[in-house]
């Protein structure tokens, strides 16, 4: 597949059939996200992989709850037009995908989710290439019990960055629609 195949191929996936990823594949596409370019080659990356759904259950549920609370304490969240939904218990955020894989780095280091977010777009075009669908699902981040962090064995001090659900596409959806380009200035 060439380039510009798989920019069209790599499309947000919500909607999986009902089937298991090999834990391999799942491998084999973080060896392709360790070659994301990063800031002084830091790599300050480190990956979960939950090939589970039981367990990305309870990711997805102390998440809504983080959410939640967040909203009850501050009224003007940005959140706040997602309230229902993530009190709908039957709602899981990462909308019954079969597998799961998160981009971890240190909560501190000014340049580390910049580096997870490169990481987390090659992992994305990686599956696209093997004919999985994957989605960037921020509102699976927020995972804060401490036993199930240490569960999921992240350290202290550091966070869930980009945590990016794989699985078998139904389908492939079109692009939605993008903004026309705005390129600023051309000097040439
Ligand atoms: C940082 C980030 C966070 C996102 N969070 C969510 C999310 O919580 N739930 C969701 O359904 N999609 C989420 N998405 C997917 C976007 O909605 C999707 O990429 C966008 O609509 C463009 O569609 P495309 O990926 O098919 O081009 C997220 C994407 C990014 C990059």
């Amino acid at each position: 597949m060439d380039f510009q195949e798989l920019v069209k191929q790599r499309r947000a996936i919500r909607d999986f059939e009902a089937k298991d990823v090999s834990t391999e594949i799942l491998k084999e596409m973080v060896d392709d996200a360790i070659m994301a370019p990063n800031a002084s080659h830091k790599q300050p990356w480190k990956f979960v992989i939950v090939n589970n759904q039981e367990m990305m259950k309870r990711i997805s549920d102390d998440s809504k709850n983080t959410i939640i609370a967040g909203i009850e304490k501050n009224p003007n969240s940005p959140m706040k037009g997602y309230a229902a939904m993530l009190k709908d218990e039957n709602f899981n955020v990462f909308y019954n995908a079969p597998a799961l894989i998160c981009v971890v780095a240190k909560i501190k280091g000014a340049l580390n989710g910049v580096d997870c977010a490169l990481a987390a777009s090659y992992l994305m075009f990686s599956a696209a290439s093997k004919g999985l669908g994957t989605c960037w699902v921020a509102q699976g981040a927020e995972v804060r019990e401490e036993g199930l962090l240490k569960e999921l064995g992240i350290p202290e001090g550091y966070k869930i960055y980009a945590p990016i659900i794989v699985g078998y596409p139904k389908a492939i959806p079109a692009a939605p629609e993008r903004k026309p380009v705005d390129i600023l200035t051309v000097i040439d």
